[in-house]
């Protein structure tokens, strides 16, 4: 199978999982990325029974009413019970690296106020260490000099991602060469950095459940069996 058709295989698996648990005219919380889109564009055949989601960057804003789904603002939205996104790295922990596509804050953001964070992602994801990744780093620009010293004094390589700006109108950093044992520790860390808005890692709040694509078929791991 291509790595395409493995995210296919997820993104469908992940419907099934929304159909299965979350009650009709539930909102939906989508995330970003190209996962994620293949998401979108399965959980648009339910969109009668989920006409309402909550989009985590203005590209999935776009894709989702593109298929004619209402975008929620988040603080109109009480209670979320499924968030589906993909990631750049999810360890055994189910913690993950994200902000690949650069979307983290607001994805950090809607993860937190759904109930079940679904994580959906080819197999090329799973790694036994957080790291090999570059970790990104959302700065408020300003701070961007003095946010990549104290990256650098962490032991990792800071680089700005030169003529990206985030929805949020700031600044990434991608930090090479962590090699990430203790995530929770590291996460809390780097977001006490003064001008760090958020960053990649989630490991305070980790998925909930992982749907993993693999050449012999999409892997649960997590959630009610
Ligand atoms: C977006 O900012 C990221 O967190 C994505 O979820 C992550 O990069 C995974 O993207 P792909 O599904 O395109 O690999």
């Amino acid at each position: 199978m291509t790595q395409d058709e493995l995210k296919q295989a997820v993104a469908q698996a992940a419907v099934d999982y929304v159909a299965e648990h979350a009650p009709t005219g539930s909102v939906i919380g989508v995330g970003t990325g190209s996962t994620a889109n293949f998401f979108i564009d399965a959980l648009a055949r339910l969109k009668d029974r989920y006409p309402n989601a909550v989009a985590s960057s203005e590209a999935t804003r776009k894709r989702l009413e593109g298929h004619g789904f209402s975008v929620l603002d988040l603080n109109d939205v009480g209670a979320m019970p499924v968030y589906v996104d993909g990631a750049d790295e999810i360890d055994g922990g189910l913690n993950m690296i994200k902000g690949g596509g650069g979307a983290l804050t607001r994805e950090k953001i809607v993860a937190a106020v759904a109930d079940t964070f679904v994580c959906i992602a080819d197999a090329s994801k799973e790694v036994a260490t957080l790291g090999r990744f570059p970790l990104p780093v959302e700065v408020i620009p300003m701070a961007r000099a003095h946010v990549a010293r104290e990256l650098a004094r962490l032991g990792g390589q800071p680089a700005l991602r030169e003529g990206f700006v985030t929805d949020n109108g700031n600044l990434i950093l991608d930090v090479h060469g962590l090699a990430i044992s203790d995530p929770k520790t590291l996460e809390s860390h780097i977001n006490q950095i003064p001008g760090v808005v958020t960053n990649g890692l989630f490991a305070l709040r980790p998925a909930n459940v992982l749907l993993l694509g693999t050449a012999q078929g999409v892997r649960r791991k997590g959630g009610a069996q």
